[in-house]
């Protein structure tokens, strides 16, 4: 008897296209990310690949209901939202999209540094808000980046990449990691402790994962140790800053200021005090938002979730020891 294809959840809307594609290998239940647990859970029972959101929470409790689950793909490089060791224990492979979107946030990484070195916001803000035409004093003036040192911690793949474009911009570049050799081609970033680089940078810029080590990596302390003049500069995830910490730093003139792609909560409430302070730039997580970026991190998703679901390695695995069960149907 012919096996019948396996089932895949799909919570992010995939284009006809890639519809197609997952239709003729799989059968796809496609439901939307805000879908109640209730629902979402039922619609996993059965299901052996899942490919959602970075976002989406993927914890032990869905998990357990979803027993035939072999494969959640991650549309995305962060897999935080995932209990790895239980997906690890239970055989499930956690795939994910490195590489494809580190270009589109470095980009994103320095068009923060410059908003905020430039006072885009404030001189954009002072056109349409009719100052200008208005008579009204312009923005201070902003400063400039060449000659600056730009402190990196986490000299991964993005990281690196904002490296190269500091350096052309003419920063001076430091970085902190868990290595204190550079990787071949960033040999001229120059290693620091984490708190050598915090007093000695002009812009502090995030590129490590969440997990349990740096969770709140930058705390009162930490944002302590800053210069007054500097800037932190976020498009990692909310979580590695205390926000709350870092609020009373832009209160105090602890730091100058901050330009965040990501916040502690995703959508924030909506009365959260970051949203009101004068001296920050804030963006609703749109590190990889370019179509190119987001078609090429599909089309990897996709390859990861069709190569389990075929039995075959994924291009990108993030819990390699779970993938000998993974492999196999259940
Ligand atoms: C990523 O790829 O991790 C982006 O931040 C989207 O979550």
């Amino acid at each position: 008897m012919e096996a019948s294809l396996p089932i895949a959840c799909v919570t992010i809307g995939p284009p006809p296209e890639v519809l197609s594609r997952l239709e003729a290998v799989c059968q796809v239940r496609v439901v939307a990310a805000d879908t109640p647990a209730g629902a979402l859970h039922e619609a996993l029972a059965g299901a052996e690949g899942l490919l959602c959101s970075a976002l989406m929470p993927v914890n032990e409790s869905l998990m357990a209901g979803a027993p035939r689950l072999r494969v959640v793909s991650n549309f995305g490089v962060g897999f935080n939202n995932v209990d790895l060791p239980e997906a690890t224990r239970r055989g499930i492979a956690v795939c994910n999209t490195p590489g494809v979107l580190s270009d589109a946030v470095a980009d994103l990484t320095l068009a923060l540094i410059l908003a905020a070195s430039r006072r885009l916001v404030e001189n954009a803000t002072y056109v349409t808000s009719r100052g200008w035409s208005g008579g009204h004093p312009a923005p201070a003036l902003g400063f400039d980046i060449g000659g600056k040192t730009l402190g990196i911690i986490g000299l991964g793949r993005i990281g690196r990449a904002v490296a190269r474009r500091a350096r052309a911009f003419g920063m001076e570049v430091v970085y902190h990691d868990t290595f204190e050799t550079p990787p071949e081609g960033s040999d001229d970033c120059q290693y620091r402790r984490l708190d050598d680089l915090l007093g000695e940078s002009d812009i502090v810029s995030l590129h490590v994962n969440l997990a349990p080590e740096t969770h709140h990596l930058l705390d009162a302390r930490e944002l302590g140790l800053m210069k007054p003049t500097a800037w932190l500069v976020n498009t990692s995830r909310g979580p590695v800053i205390n926000q709350a910490a870092l609020v009373r730093a832009l209160r105090q003139g602890t730091i100058a200021g901050a330009a965040l792609d990501v916040l502690e909560t995703e959508p924030p409430m909506g009365k959260e005090p970051i949203l009101s302070l004068p001296n920050v730039v804030l963006l609703p997580h749109v590190g990889s938002a370019t179509v190119e970026t987001r078609a090429a991190m599909l089309d990897l998703a996709v390859k990861n979730l069709l190569a389990v679901l075929a039995g075959q390695e994924p291009p990108a695995c993030v819990n390699r020891e779970a993938l000998p069960r993974a492999l196999r149907r259940r």
